[in-house]
């Protein structure tokens, strides 16, 4: 019940934060920005038209990286609109020819790469999610959200208002993408037999924060340990691309892209 409330209200608040950000620019914002279908359209027509140079996931190629850069300008809407119908003249970034509404529909999803997920949420059945998550996902066995759940992974109850949608994306389709996982699994066997197995919090050279899959914490004396093992990968599961459809991954990100701590237009407002 609480959940359908929090999406009336993100439904109800999309024309609220529309005009709010009308009065700050001073001018209207292109209805595409922002708007779940718009943004999807143009994931579709990136990979098309721009993947090519800045790779399928934007993660750079000949092109920059449009995720994750060095040194970050964020780009007003209208520059960006203009570089994807225009390109960049004499930089090897070339005109394209998308329609007006095409380009402001990848300049839509080129901007959610770099923005909070719900302030630019993909498309998707929030609902339909959130039933993956707790039932055929098995999220809720390592995550929580707003208290339920388990404790081996991150809380995720504002993922949406922490990240932007394709990082959260990534980190659910293939959780060791970016090689360093914060959490690491790790199985230890005392002196005297015991063994215990979960994720490791904090470490020194003499001792281990050891959090198992109840969220207990185990202070463990090093000098106290015969063998303690590190997981090279992250305790996340790497198959949800195939244990999922594409749809109930699509669905399970929307549902994560509105997890925020605050309300939707409180978000917006800052
Ligand atoms: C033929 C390769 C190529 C294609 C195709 C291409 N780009 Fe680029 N793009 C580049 C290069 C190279 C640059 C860097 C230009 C520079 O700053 O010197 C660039 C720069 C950009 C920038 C500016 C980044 C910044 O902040 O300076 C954006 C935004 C961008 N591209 C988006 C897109 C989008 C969206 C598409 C698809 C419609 C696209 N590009 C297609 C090569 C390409
Ligand atoms: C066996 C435990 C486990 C299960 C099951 C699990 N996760 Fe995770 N998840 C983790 C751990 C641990 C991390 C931290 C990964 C790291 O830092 O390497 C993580 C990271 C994440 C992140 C990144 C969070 C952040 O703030 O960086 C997201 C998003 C996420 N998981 C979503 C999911 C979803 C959605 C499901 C169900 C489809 C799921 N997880 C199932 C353990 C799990």
């Amino acid at each position: 019940m609480r959940r359908m409330i929090a999406v009336f209200l993100f439904l109800a608040a999309v024309p609220l934060a529309a005009q709010h950000d009308a009065g700050k620019e001073g001018k209207g914002r292109h209805p595409a920005m922002g708007n779940p279908r718009a943004i999807e359209a143009g994931r579709k027509l990136f990979v098309n038209s721009c993947a090519g140079c800045h790779g399928v996931s934007a993660e750079g190629g000949r092109g920059p990286n449009l995720r994750k850069r060095g040194v970050w300008h964020p780009l007003e809407d209208d520059a960006m609109y203009t570089i994807i119908r225009k390109g960049l003249p004499g930089a090897d970034m070339p005109a394209s020819n998308l329609t007006e509404e095409q380009a402001w529909q990848v300049a839509a999803f080129v901007r959610s790469l770099t923005s909070p997920a719900m302030e630019h949420p993909p498309a998707g059945n929030v609902q339909a999610g959130e039933a993956v998550f707790w039932g055929k996902g098995g999220c809720q066995n390592c995550h929580r959200i707003l208290g339920r759940g388990g404790m081996l992974g991150p809380d995720l109850s504002n993922v949406g208002a922490t990240r932007a949608t394709e990082d959260i994306r990534e980190s659910v389709a293939d959780p060791d993408a970016d090689g360093f996982p914060r959490y690491k699994g790790a199985t230890v066997v005392m002196a005297d037999g015991r063994s215990l197995k979960g994720v490791a919090r904090n470490r020194t050279n003499y001792s281990l924060q050891l959090q198992d899959a109840q969220g207990n914490l185990h202070m463990i004396d090093l000098a106290k340990a015969k063998q303690v093992r590190f997981a090279e990968h992250s305790p996340m599961p790497g198959n949800y691309k195939q244990l999922l459809t594409k749809q109930e991954m699509d669905d399970l990100i929307a549902f994560l892209s509105r997890q925020s701590v605050r309300p939707f237009d409180a978000a917006e407002k800052k």
